[in-house]
């Protein structure tokens, strides 16, 4: 059996907390992936741990989980897992990997170790780039006709004496869409504001309330909630782009629709976004209009600088599917004015009385009691949870 025919080992990095979230973002894209091509993608989920999720799978699932999916970090294809406790054995092993398949040159070399006997990453690194260097030597690497390539990151990870080898098939981290031009204090990640998004959806679709939604955003600061919800398609390069093997897989006609981007639609029809202060709205409105820019679909979008805590909107937004999302100032570098809880208990009332919305989404210090319906992982160090919150019944 040839490489194109095989399966390979892979793992993806999630921010931890939130792989249970990520794992039905991927069930989801393989019924995208099934509807639109009759086919199932061979995608199979081995395993999942803190922080990652190891996958099976033929090498086109590198195109399809980097243009697709919108939570993980990063995807890693596992070249070689062996034991070794030594630098000539990490010499040998790695002189045996057919580099001149998986890179024109290797990318940047990056190790770790952990109750091993080989621990001195400077060290590593070295011999690793000795023995691609000697390999390449004695065969040379395939000519590259790009450009610019980004080539491919090597990780090399030991843990008890086994050494894992990881090539990176996503070059900048999957969180960066490349649409973000505006940013304003405190902004978060595209993945995070995106998987709180989609698991707000799922619930509420599950709930048995399929949308179409209103999403509103009381203090929306650069608008990644917002532009989340429309950005389909992300217009950067990848690293699996510069996989020699890749580069065949995808010249094959008939693997061609694995490189196809299958968006998921929430079903987020209008878009509102305000803050109270101007800079804010300044660099939502660049950023909604870079997602617009690359989104097939016109999209109404309205933001407006305007205080949560007035009482009355300046602006009447008359629609019975209302949902909001937000993460309000945490009170460590956006500073509040009253204890945490309290300040939380205001909001959503004000929330409630202002917009009379169906659902409430917010992402806040992890502060309140454990709940099995409650997302929780790390932003900017700190221990956040995503709650949701219902006002009224959907009456759509
Ligand atoms: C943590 S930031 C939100 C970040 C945003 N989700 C993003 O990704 O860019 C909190 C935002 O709340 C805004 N804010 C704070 N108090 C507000 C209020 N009373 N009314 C409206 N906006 C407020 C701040 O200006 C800031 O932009």
């Amino acid at each position: 059996m040839n490489a194109q025919e095989c399966t390979f080992p892979f793992f993806l990095i999630i921010p931890p907390g939130l792989e249970k979230v990520s794992i039905k973002e991927i069930e989801d894209l393989k019924k995208e992936f099934l509807s639109k091509n009759n086919i199932q993608a061979n995608i199979q989920i081995v395993s999942s741990e803190k922080g990652g999720i190891n996958l099976q799978g033929p090498l086109e699932i590198a195109a399809l989980i980097n243009n697709n999916l919108k939570i993980p970090s990063r995807l890693l294809l596992r070249l070689a897992t062996f034991r070794c406790r030594d630098f000539p054995k990490l010499f040998l092993k790695l002189g045996k990997i057919k580099w001149n398949d998986w890179c024109y040159e290797i990318g940047k070399i990056q190790s770790s170790a952990a109750n091993s006997t080989l621990f001195d990453s400077r060290k590593i690194e070295k011999t690793a780039k000795q023995a691609i260097d000697n390999f390449f030597k004695n065969n040379p690497a395939k000519k590259n006709e790009h450009k610019e390539a980004i080539h491919p990151k090597l990780f090399i990870r030991f843990q008890d004496d086994i050494c894992t080898v990881s090539l990176d098939t996503s070059g900048e981290r999957l969180g960066k869409r490349g649409l973000k031009v505006g940013t304003h204090i405190s902004p978060l990640r595209e993945n995070l504001a995106y998987a709180c998004l989609y698991y707000f959806i799922s619930q509420l679709k599950e709930k048995g309330c399929p949308g179409p939604y209103t999403l509103l955003d009381p203090m929306c600061g650069s608008g990644t909630f917002l532009s989340e919800a429309k950005t389909s398609h992300v217009p950067r390069d990848f690293s699996f782009n510069y996989i020699p093997l890749m580069e065949k897989v995808k010249r094959n006609s008939t693997k061609r629709f694995w490189f196809d981007s299958y968006p998921l639609d929430l079903n987020i029809k209008n878009i509102f976004g305000f803050d109270k202060d101007s800079r804010a709205i300044s660099s939502a409105q660049l950023n909604l209009n870079k997602v617009q820019s690359f989104s097939k679909e016109i999209f109404n979008f309205t933001l407006k600088q305007e205080d949560f805590f007035v009482k009355e909107s300046i602006f009447k937004v008359s629609d019975e599917s209302i949902i909001v999302i937000c993460n309000p100032p945490y009170g460590k570098r956006l500073v509040i004015n009253e204890p945490r809880q309290l300040y939380l208990e205001s909001f959503i009332e004000q929330a409630k009385v202002k917009f009379s919305p169906a659902y409430l989404g917010i992402l806040f210090l992890d502060c309140s009691k454990k709940s099995e319906d409650t997302l929780y992982f790390e932003h900017g160090g700190l221990k956040v949870a995503f709650n949701i919150y219902a006002n009224t019944k959907f009456r759509i």
